[in-house]
């Protein structure tokens, strides 16, 4: 008997490779256009979809997924993030929920380190200065930033990607500090010749660079809020490659504002992909699109990923990757 080829719908454009492969192995609806679905177009895709393959931009709550057929089996997002789900009525209406992990971790820490150099270094201001053709040569005080080998970089959020980050900034001669809903085991503490901060307060207060790297859940909401923002140091820069929502954006840009903080170099936003206005012609501010897992590898990775969590369900076994209730 031919084995079952599960009706799965994808929202956005994925990799030639992976659409390629999707249709030789399911029966697969791909959105050639790329354009985020509408809440009715993700309502009508969970009515019909044995697998819905969404990604970060779709947004789906308790209500969608009470629009869902009973036909749905499987969520397998295409990303590492699963913050936009409501995977706790998912659960609940047994409906399984995966996602791809590991696959982001060393690109977004090469993008997370980038930032690290680039804004405490004004980067960007230089490259803007020589585009703008205005440049009138090398003087001594010139575009002067401030030096990274040294100073303490606290890592918030220490798995994959917090670790990723750590090992390439040794490298830079910073000195590792993290704070982590748990310890790490002594043999990789001291592999990462890490500080282990059980209190992130005391932490803030401390360091001259903070790199996010936790995850969006309820208790990692606004974490960094004003008051905590308050304890660092006004010549300290925040990095966050993680989630907007890590961050209270407000807070941070009346800050930066009033130059309370040194910097900061931003790859998500709260309310993707709007973006606080008081943040934009920020001089000491570098804004990314949401891009520090965007290699055309990582790409391929995830799909490949996605893939086998879908098969591996459609053969009727417990997907590699699946999220489960610990994780939320
Ligand atoms: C994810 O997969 O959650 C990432 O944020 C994408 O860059």
């Amino acid at each position: 008997m031919p084995a079952h080829r599960p009706k799965v719908v994808v929202t956005r454009r994925l990799p030639e490779p992976v659409e390629t492969r999707m249709r030789e192995l399911f029966e697969v609806e791909l959105n050639e256009t790329d354009r985020r679905m509408t809440r009715e177009e993700l309502a009508a895709a969970l009515g019909r979809a044995e697998v819905l393959v969404p990604t970060l931009t779709d947004r789906i709550d308790a209500a969608l997924l009470g629009q869902a057929g009973p036909q749905l089996r499987l969520i397998a997002i295409y990303g590492a993030g699963f913050d936009h789900i409501d995977v706790q009525t998912a659960l609940r209406r047994n409906i399984i929920v995966t996602n791809t992990p590991g696959v982001l971790a060393e690109d977004t820490a090469d993008m997370a380190m980038a930032m690290i150099l680039a804004v405490p270094r004004r980067l960007r201001e230089g490259a803007n200065l020589m585009q703008s053709g205005e440049w009138e040569g090398w003087s001594p005080c010139g575009l002067t930033g401030s030096r990274i080998g040294g100073k303490r970089l606290g890592i918030l959020g220490m798995g994959r990607i917090g670790q990723a980050v750590a090992r390439r900034a040794r490298g830079f001669g910073l000195q590792i500090h993290y704070h982590n809903r748990r310890q790490l085991r002594p043999e990789i503490e001291a592999e990462l010749e890490a500080t282990y901060w059980e209190s992130l307060d005391q932490m803030l207060a401390r360091i001259d660079i903070l790199s996010i790297n936790c995850p969006h859940t309820p208790a990692t909401f606004h974490l960094l809020n004003a008051r905590r923002l308050k304890l660092m140091k006004p010549t300290a820069y925040v990095i966050n490659t993680s989630r907007g929502e890590v961050i209270d954006e407000n807070a941070l840009t009346r800050m930066l504002r009033a130059g309370e903080l040194a910097g900061a170099g931003l790859d998500v936003f709260e309310k993707e992909p709007a973006v606080n206005p008081r943040l934009l012609g920020l001089p000491n501010v570098m804004l990314l699109p949401h891009m520090s897992s965007a290699t055309v590898e990582g790409r391929i990775e995830m799909g490949e990923k996605v893939i086998i969590n879908i098969k591996t369900f459609a053969d009727g076994h417990r997907p590699p990757d699946q999220v489960l209730p610990s994780m939320l």
